[in-house]
Parts: structure tokens; C-alpha cells; sequence
């Protein structure tokens, strides 16, 4: 049987195994990416891009093309709630950072800004980059198994056009198989929770509804159709997928009863229910089922296989979670397994890849799950619950038109419990506030200063070691640059500032020592990086002579607040310790 041979071999072409590859190839790691279908995805799905993941791509310089083809933030940010697009609207929430003093926080969060990037429009971005950097691509090639050796991972993989199977040799597989990821069974990783709560069906249509959506810009319309479907509230989504002509419709159905056969009439049906008005020319491109989930896995990797993505947790779309959180994992684990490959770091540098991402997995798991509960009170506000009869709800929602103490009350509920899914449609916090701690982090002593607000609502910047850089305009020359375009790059950067020449010292001697790729910036009046704002120097918590040690993923591994005679010893310790040698 014909073998394969490479470094690393990613399973799944989505937004997990496209980033992986991405950035693998960026770095210039040897890698082959196998994908199931013929094609990448065909629907839209994910969507939200927060500006983490903007970040990402800006390191792995694919941010330009994300954003020209992306619908822009300020069109994102009108949550709306209504009976149906072209019926009575009940409310509308600022979302995605679209809120005038949210918006604030994410301008001074990071460089980047949020947008919508459907996933059949970012995978093709995603895997021409890695392909054009050197990833190897094949199309029609599913996983079968694997086995493990000391020094390899064999994969077997089925050719579904030849319809042979043949074996990829790799010394590291990477699972981004997505939400039935057979690697991760294979792998026998243990998860919590479990698959099916709710059944969803996606109605992909074309359809001209700029007069009912340009004036109330959105990403999302949420539909309150009492009585739309038999006995029940008919509440479904209308989801914009290019501004105002691409759109799906994301509506419920009964578990038990299995997904409805939707011929085409009926996906028609459904949707013109949803808008109200069926006078609209609608084209039906294409309906799919899925169910909502509630998992994750509590350890993202089995020695040399290591999962990212759906495979590792599993939810629902709420907050947009989904291809941000996948993209996240893979910019962890690509340059700790490049440092592995090429032998810089130890492999239980990989060991703090699970450490570090799996808690993200699994508060995103809890907390999409949590916004889905939370949309209850907007029911209950209107009443919908305590009836089965339409007639009896439509008075209902009604009611909150009424001159009466009653009435006040109902239009003060709904208030309240719309502005409380603030924590699903902009949650800036949960966005940005990952901070890792691993034994690729160096801790400083200093105690972990928490958050002075909402820690799902707001960005806290800081850099104690395991947060992220915080952003900063500095200036060289005429180039205004964020201090996260001067680290990442795939390798280690020293910051420092006037005074800090020990800390410069130190890190030339560490590059000699480790032959570890480690650049030094300085950052004050004078020095390779001005900061005329002032604001680096209000975010940096260090003194000027002190320094900040950023790993390739813009996170901080180590910190100190002064200069130090000691400074060489320091530097080295802590890049020991980060590799995996300490
Ligand atoms: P993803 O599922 O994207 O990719 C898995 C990859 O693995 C695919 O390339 C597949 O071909 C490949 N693969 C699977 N098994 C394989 C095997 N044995 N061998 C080789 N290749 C294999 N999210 C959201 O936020 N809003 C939404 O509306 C939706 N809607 C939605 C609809 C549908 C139908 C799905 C399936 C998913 C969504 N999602 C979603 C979820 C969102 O798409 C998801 O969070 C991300 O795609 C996760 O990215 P991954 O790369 O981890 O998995």
C-alpha cells in the first residue's frame, strides 16, 4: 500500500484544519490536508469574525482579503426583533460592537474590526493561502484510522474518487474534522455533554429585501410568528448573508419527529411566514439539517494527535462562537508544533496546547448554550408562553401597546429582556479575555488582577503573562503600526523601551543560546518605536527598562518590570521553561 510522508497531517479542509494548514505552511511546516468532500463548504454557516480571529489573520496576512469580502461591522449591528421583516418590529439591540460605546472598547481592543464572513466565502480564503505557502490539499480523501508509534502517527485515508485506501505517515496529526470528528473517537478523547439538544434546519435563499432590512442594518432578524407553527411559537431567524439579496433562515424543529423532508414550496413557505409578505420573489438555493449540541472535550490531543475546532467543541451558533473559537486553536497549536518539529522546543511544549485551549472550548460551549436560555425572558415579556392559542398570543404581544399599569409593565419586561441578550450579541469579553495559564506561560508573582467590569461583556487589557499583547498604535517614521503587528510573525519578541538595553543584550544571547527565533522592539521618544499617544506606555504595566516577552501567538510568556542584572538569566529560564526544557 502506497504511503504518504510529511510532518503534520490535518484532517478537515473547515475553518479549524484551513487555519492549521495556513498557518503550518506560513511557518514552513511540511503538511498535508485531507478533506472529505469535493469541495469546501458550500453554505454559508459560521459568520461573526470577532477580533481575535481578525488578528489571526492579520499575523497569518490574510486579513486584507477577509475584510474586502466581508459585510462590514457597522452593517452587522442592529439585532431586530419583529412578528416578521415586513410585520410590526418589537425592538432592536446595538450589537457586534455597533453600540457607540462598545464600538469605543473594540476601536481601542485591537487593529482589527469585526466583520461577517460567511464560510463558504473564508474557507477559499483560507485554504488558497495555505495552498499557495506549500500545503499539500487533496480533495476526496477521507480519514479512516490511525495508529501511533513512538516517532509517527500512520493515518489510513480512503481516495473516494479511486475508491483505494493508502497511508499517510506524519509526526503529528492534527483532528479538524469537525462535529462528528472521527478522530476524535478514534483518539478515544473524553468528552462532557452531549450531541442533539435541538434539531435546526437552514434554508439557504436569495431574495431582494433591501426595503424591509437597509434602513435597520443587521446580521440577524429574529422572527416572534405567533402561531406560525401548530400549537407554538413560531420563532425563527433570518439571517443575512450578503447585504440585502443572500439570505438563510434558521428555524426549529422537533428532535423526535426527525428533520421535515422540506421539498422546495415548503422551504418557501417557511420563509415567506418569516418575512411576512409572500408577494416576495424568493429562490431557494439550498435547505440542510443540524442539530445543537452541548460537548466538548475535556483534552484536546492523544500523544501525536492533536483535535481543534467542532471536534473538540461543540455548539450552537449563538454569539458566533463557532469558526472564531476553530481559528483560535489553530494559531495555539501551528507554532508550538513547529517549534517541536524543528526541534527548538521539547514536545510537552504541545502538552500545553490542550491546557490552554481547552478552557476556551468549553466556556464557548457553555456560553452559546447559555445565550440560547436566555432569549426565554423576550417570550416571557410578551406573554407567549402561558397560551397555545394564536389568537389569545397575538393579544398578547398586543398588550404592550396598552395605556394601563399592565402595559407599562410588559413594555418595561421586553425592554429589559432585550437588552439583556447583550451577553450573545456583543460580548466583547468572551471575544478577546483568553488567558492562558500553561507551563508555556511564566508567571511573574504578581497576583491575577481579575476584571474591574463584566468579564463577558468587556475587553481588560493587560500583560501579565498568559493574556494577550495589548493593542497600541506606535509610530516608526510615518507608519502608524499596532504593537501585535511587532510580535507575532511566527516567532518571539522582547519588548522593552529606554533603559531596557540589558533586556536587548539578553535576548541576542538567548537567540545564540537556544537558536531560537527571538526579535527585540524598543518602544519610547527616540527609540525604533515611538508612542506618541502615550497609550503603550499607560498599557504595558512594566517600567520603561523592563520587559515584555511575546510567544509567536502574541500572548505574553513572561514579563519583568525593571532592568536586571540578571536579565540574560531571566530571559533564558523563561524561554526554557516556555519550549519545554525547563
Ligand atoms: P467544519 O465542520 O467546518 O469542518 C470539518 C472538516 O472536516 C470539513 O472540511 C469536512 O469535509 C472534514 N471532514 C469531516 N470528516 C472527515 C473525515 N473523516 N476525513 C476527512 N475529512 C473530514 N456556526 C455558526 O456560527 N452559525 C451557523 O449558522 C452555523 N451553521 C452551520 C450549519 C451547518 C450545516 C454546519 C455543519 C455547521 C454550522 N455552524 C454554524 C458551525 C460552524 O460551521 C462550525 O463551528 C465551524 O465550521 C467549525 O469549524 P471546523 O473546521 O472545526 O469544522
Amino acid at each position: 500500500m502506497e504511503t504518504v510522508e510529511t510532518d503534520v497531517l490535518v484532517v478537515g479542509s473547515g475553518p479549524a484544519g484551513a487555519a492549521t494548514a495556513l498557518a503550518l505552511s506560513t511557518y514552513g511546516v511540511p503538511n498535508v490536508m485531507v478533506t472529505r468532500y469535493g469541495s469546501l463548504a458550500d453554505t454559508p454557516r459560521a459568520h461573526i469574525t470577532n477580533q481575535r480571529t481578525m488578528e489571526v489573520l492579520r499575523d497569518l496576512g490574510v486579513e486584507d482579503q477577509v475584510t474586502a469580502l466581508a459585510t462590514p461591522q457597522p452593517l452587522m449591528g442592529n439585532t431586530v426583533f419583529c412578528t416578521s421583516l415586513a410585520g410590526e418590529e418589537l425592538g432592536r439591540l446595538r450589537s457586534w460592537g455597533n453600540d457607540p460605546l462598545v464600538q469605543a472598547e473594540h476601536e481601542l481592543a485591537g487593529p482589527s474590526r469585526m466583520c461577517d464572513m460567511p464560510q463558504h466565502l473564508m474557507e477559499p480564503v483560507l485554504v488558497n493561502a495555505a495552498v499557495s505557502r506549500g500545503t499539500a490539499l487533496r480533495f476526496h480523501t477521507e480519514y479512516l484510522s490511525h495508529e501511533q508509534s513512538d516517532d509517527a502517527v500512520t493515518a489510513l485515508v480512503e481516495d473516494r474518487l479511486r475508491g483505494d485506501t493508502y497511508r499517510v505517515r506524519a509526526r503529528y496529526l492534527v483532528g479538524a474534522d469537525g462535529g462528528r470528528s472521527r478522530v476524535v473517537e478514534n483518539a478515544g478523547l473524553p468528552t462532557v455533554g452531549r450531541m442533539g439538544v435541538a434539531g435546526s434546519l437552514n434554508i439557504v435563499f436569495e431574495a431582494d429585501l433591501t426595503h424591509l432590512t437597509a434602513h435597520r442594518p443587521a446580521t440577524l432578524y429574529w422572527v416572534l410568528a405567533p402561531g406560525a407553527t401548530v400549537g407554538g411559537i413560531g420563532a425563527g431567524l433570518v439571517r443575512c448573508v450578503r447585504p440585502w439579496t443572500e439570505w438563510m433562515v434558521v428555524w426549529g424543529y422537533d428532535l423526535d419527529a426527525g428533520p421535515p423532508d422540506l421539498t422546495e414550496e415548503s422551504a418557501r413557505s417557511v420563509v415567506h411566514r418569516l418575512l411576512g409578505d409572500d408577494t416576495i420573489p424568493v429562490r431557494i438555493t439550498s435547505t440542510s439539517a443540524w442539530t445543537v449540541n452541548h460537548l466538548y472535550a475535556e483534552t484536546y490531543a492523544d500523544r501525536r494527535v492533536l483535535c481543534a475546532g467542532d471536534a473538540v467543541h461543540r455548539h450552537p451558533p449563538s454569539n458566533g462562537l463557532g469558526s472564531n473559537t476553530s481559528i483560535q486553536d489553530a494559531y495555539n497549536l501551528a507554532w508550538k508544533l513547529k517549534l517541536v518539529l524543528d526541534g527548538t522546543a521539547a514536545p510537552a511544549l504541545l502538552d500545553t496546547y490542550s491546557a490552554e485551549r481547552a478552557p476556551v472550548g468549553r466556556q464557548t460551549v457553555e456560553r452559546a448554550n447559555r445565550s440560547i436560555g436566555e432569549t426565554a425572558p423576550v417570550f416571557e415579556a410578551l406573554d407567549l408562553l402561558s397560551t397555545s392559542d394564536p389568537e389569545q398570543m397575538w393579544r398578547n404581544v398586543d398588550a404592550r401597546k396598552d395605556a394601563t399599569p399592565e402595559g407599562a409593565k410588559q413594555r418595561r419586561r421586553l425592554r429589559e429582556a432585550i437588552a439583556a441578550k447583550v451577553y450573545e450579541f456583543n460580548a466583547h469579553g468572551v471575544e478577546m479575555n483568553q488567558r492562558y495559564v500553561s507551563a508555556a506561560v511564566v508567571p511573574d508573582g504578581t497576583p491575577d488582577p481579575g476584571f474591574d467590569r463584566d468579564p463577558e461583556l468587556h475587553h481588560q487589557p493587560s500583560t501579565r503573562p498568559g493574556a494577550k499583547l495589548p493593542h497600541a498604535w506606535v509610530v516608526r517614521g510615518r507608519a502608524r503600526l499596532s504593537t501585535l503587528d511587532l510580535g507575532g510573525h511566527g516567532r518571539f519578541t522582547l519588548f522593552t523601551g529606554i533603559g531596557g538595553g540589558c533586556w536587548a543584550e539578553a535576548a541576542a544571547a538567548v537567540r545564540r543560546e537556544l537558536g531560537v527565533e527571538l526579535a527585540t522592539v524598543s518602544i519610547g521618544p527616540g527609540q525604533e518605536y515611538e508612542d506618541p499617544y502615550g497609550d503603550w506606555a499607560r498599557l504595558r504595566e512594566i517600567g520603561d527598562c523592563g520587559a515584555l516577552l511575546t510567544r509567536p501567538d502574541n500572548h505574553i510568556g513572561f514579563r519583568h518590570p525593571e532592568a536586571s542584572p540578571q536579565a540574560r538569566e531571566l530571559l533564558l529560564g523563561a524561554l526554557r521553561k516556555i519550549l519545554g526544557h525547563g
